[in-house]
């Protein structure tokens, strides 16, 4: 029991960019490869847990013991997150474009483009859930910041009902790179880990959730 100290317990994490579609041929995203999140998402199986991973568009396998749902839009992501739930945890670690666009149905003609695009703001997936009567008992932000990250992480901690914000630095190299140096920032303060291998620092965050849910 002690090497599946999560059995019985079922995880939900979020993964990789979401698509928000322009036209059917162009599209706005953030920049993820979704490595963290799937990373995250095979440790708590291997751990035990019973794991959907609400996945947007990556190029990734499903880690083994996974369940996973493909997603493209934030709000099929949110979709996707409510019909998943009852969740004893979640971990969020998808990197969810802020607006979409009101798409077109046919591919827009450049000369009709403009110089602009009307953005609509998305659900704040995380936030939503932070602050439903269906919240996981332990629930868990990511933060990608270039500056302030402390500061940055704090205020996210709080404004959207997260237990944990794991914070990183991502003016270096970490986007799309194996290794990751994070800020765990809980209630109890910040613990600033050791800049590791992405597959490492979800072992050790999978490690702390099986902790927290104990
Ligand atoms: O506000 P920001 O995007 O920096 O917050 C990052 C955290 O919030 C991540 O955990 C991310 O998965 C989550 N998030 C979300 N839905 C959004 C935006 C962010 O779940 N629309």
């Amino acid at each position: 029991p002690a090497a599946r100290p999560l059995a019985g317990r079922h995880v939900l994490v979020t993964a990789g960019p979401t698509h928000e579609a322009i036209d059917p041929v162009r599209y706005i995203a953030n920049r993820s490869s979704g490595r963290q999140g799937y990373a995250i998402a095979g440790a708590l199986a291997k751990l035990g847990a019973r794991v959907t991973l609400v996945s947007g568009p990556t190029t990734l396998e499903t880690p083994p013991g996974v369940s996973r749902v493909d997603v493209e839009s934030a709000r099929e992501m949110a979709d996707a997150v409510d019909a998943a739930l009852p969740a004893d945890a979640a971990v969020m670690v998808a990197a969810v474009a802020d607006w979409r666009v009101e798409a077109a149905p046919l591919k827009r003609a450049k000369a009709d483009m403009g110089d602009r695009l009307e953005l609509v703001p998305n659900p704040d997936i995380l936030a939503r859930l932070g602050h439903s009567p269906r919240r996981p008992r332990l629930l868990i932000g990511f933060a990608a910041e270039t500056h302030d990250v402390l500061a940055h992480a704090a205020g996210k901690r709080a404004r959207k009902g997260a237990d944990w914000i794991v914070a990183n630095d991502v003016s270096g190299d970490v986007m799309g790179g194996t290794a990751n140096a994070i800020h765990l920032v809980t209630e109890h303060g910040v613990e600033s880990w050791e800049r590791m291998d992405k597959d490492l620092v979800a072992e050790r965050l999978a490690e702390r959730i099986a902790h927290g849910l104990a």
